[in-house]
């Protein structure tokens, strides 16, 4: 990559040459008081084109810009655009290994296993232990939709939105559990009040409205691909939310961490918010998490093809990891065991448990999250003031990951589950991971569900139910329950809504 003029530390001297125009230091101390500091720093990390229209915006405008600049570290930013654009291309290791996993249980002794867990999570989630985390913060592109991915109306049959479907599951795990099970839903500045008036719209869906409680995740710089911060108007530089390992930082700034303990929380069930089929505080995962005590647990899927687009878990050096798809070399993506199965198949769903004194240890460690780099096309205006949309990549955003925490666990736990039973998420308009794959994926849950109690469902030769069926979580969560409720003469006729 070829180093920009731009990109070049100036010296901070006494007024900021912008465009052959200047700023002058007073005038700035004088109308914007306390903005100084934050300029300087922007000018010493070569970014002072963010300020090439100064003196055609408005007063406000310029409050804006200011207003934003001070949010931003561009020290930080210039090393982790450094960092990003020296690190190697994906390079093979020889220092992974598979992680011991719990595979989902087949043998007398594995359901035993799983059992006892069950109810050893089960005490926790009476108790009153537990709390929700969703992170929804991201922009969703890949979906293009308007508005938080949250909102995307998605049941087969009734079209209930995703953060519907998932309040549901609360709300009928508390009337199991006999409990309060605390929502914590992450969003960003983009999505935030959007997020929060879909729920007061909703009437938070059946959930009294105190127990869910929204926090943003803090926004980053798009830089170009020469490390320049970009714009999209005049006064407005284009932020992205800074990945969901943003957590960390806003659960315990945001106050989260000290409301959760105020509430007897001791264990985080965190979860995606695309994942339809998360199976929302699994006691069996919670009780395997609590009996190791474990600091974090996370579920896996075996991946289906070496491609797949998922993180995999791995030790590095004997220490658990995720690599994540897009940073994961296409031989260890490929290697294969002698049998002919996947070296590393352990695909990560993003669904853990996470111990709330862990993760309270980490934030005051002081360590911070490696910001990951990610190419994307990125609408913004040129250097003549015009509005340019990109046809190929220009932009690069800076995430961090929260499953870099990883680094710092001792003790952890791995459950392998069933694609079919947890892990659909929607990720795509069309194709795979998209609401049509999501929907049908639903669809032949509930069909397998009704299939093993007696009821005859019809499917298609690639095993897809032929029909459509919805149950809503507020009358099985599962098919144990659903056993208790339907009666196996009932006779499907191409719909079925319980
Ligand atoms: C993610 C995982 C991948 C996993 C896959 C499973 C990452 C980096 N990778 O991939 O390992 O196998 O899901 O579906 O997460 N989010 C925020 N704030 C942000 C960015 C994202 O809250 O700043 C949330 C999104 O709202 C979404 C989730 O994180 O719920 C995943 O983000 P996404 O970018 O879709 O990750 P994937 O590339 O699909």
């Amino acid at each position: 990559m070829m180093e920009n003029e731009r990109m070049k530390t100036t010296h901070f001297d006494r007024d900021f040459p912008v465009n052959n125009k200047v700023i002058t230091r007073e005038l700035l101390e004088k109308e914007y008081p306390g903005y100084l500091r934050h300029v300087k720093n922007a000018f010493e990390a070569g970014q002072i084109h963010i300020f090439r229209w100064w003196n055609e915006i408005t007063a406000s405008e310029k409050k804006n810009l200011l207003d934003q600049v001070s949010t931003i570290d561009f020290g930080l930013i210039k090393k982790v655009f450094n960092d990003a654009v020296l690190k190697p291309a994906r390079t093979s290791r020889d220092n992974l290994t598979p992680p011991p996993i719990i595979t989902f249980p087949k043998k007398d002794a594995e359901k035993e296993m799983a059992h006892k867990a069950k109810l050893a999570g089960e005490i926790s989630l009476q108790k009153g232990e537990i709390a929700i985390l969703t992170v929804a913060g991201g922009d969703g592109t890949r979906l293009g939709i308007n508005g938080p991915k949250g909102t995307f109306l998605i049941t087969p049959i009734t079209r209930k939105s995703i953060f519907q479907l998932h309040a549901e599951k609360i709300v009928a795990a508390q009337k199991r559990y006999n409990t309060r099970i605390p929502w914590y839903i992450m969003t960003s500045k983009s999505n935030d009040s959007a997020t929060q008036n879909f729920f007061k719209m909703h009437n938070f869906f059946g959930l009294n409205s105190h127990q869910v409680c929204f926090f943003t995740q803090d926004m980053v710089p798009v830089v170009d691909l020469q490390g320049n911060v970009m714009m999209d108007s005049k006064s407005n530089i284009i932020m992205s939310p800074n990945g969901h390992g943003g957590a960390l930082v806003a659960l315990k700034e945001k106050n989260v961490l000290n409301d959760m303990k105020r509430r007897g929380i001791k264990n985080i069930f965190y979860h995606q918010v695309d994942n339809i089929l998360v199976k929302i505080a699994d006691p069996v995962f919670i009780g395997h998490h609590m009996r190791d005590s474990s600091e974090v647990s996370l579920k896996i899927v075996k991946k289906c093809d070496p491609e797949e687009k998922v993180g995999i878990v791995v030790y590095i050096d004997g220490n658990l990891h995720m690599i994540e798809y897009s940073e994961l070399s296409r031989k260890d993506m490929y290697e294969k065991n002698e049998n002919g199965t996947l070296k590393y198949h352990a695909g990560n769903i993003a669904v853990h448990m996470i111990n709330i004194d862990f993760l309270e240890k980490v934030y005051q460690s002081g360590e911070s999250l490696p910001y990951h780099a990610a190419i994307k096309k990125v609408p913004y205006l040129d250097d003549d003031g015009n509005v340019i949309d990109p046809k190929q990549n220009n932009a690069i955003k800076f995430e961090s990951f929260i499953f870099d925490i990883l680094k710092y666990v001792k003790k952890s736990v791995i459950m392998e589950v069933l694609r079919e039973d947890e892990f659909s998420p929607i990720k795509n308009m069309e194709g795979e991971n998209s609401p049509e794959t999501s929907r049908q994926d639903m669809v032949n849950q509930f069909g397998r569900w009704l299939r093993n109690i007696g009821v005859s469902i019809p499917v298609d030769a690639r095993g897809n139910v032929i029909g459509l069926i919805e149950i809503s979580p507020c009358f099985a969560m599962d098919e144990e329950e659903l056993k208790n409720k339907v009666d196996k003469q009932l006779q499907f006729n191409g719909k079925l809504l319980l």
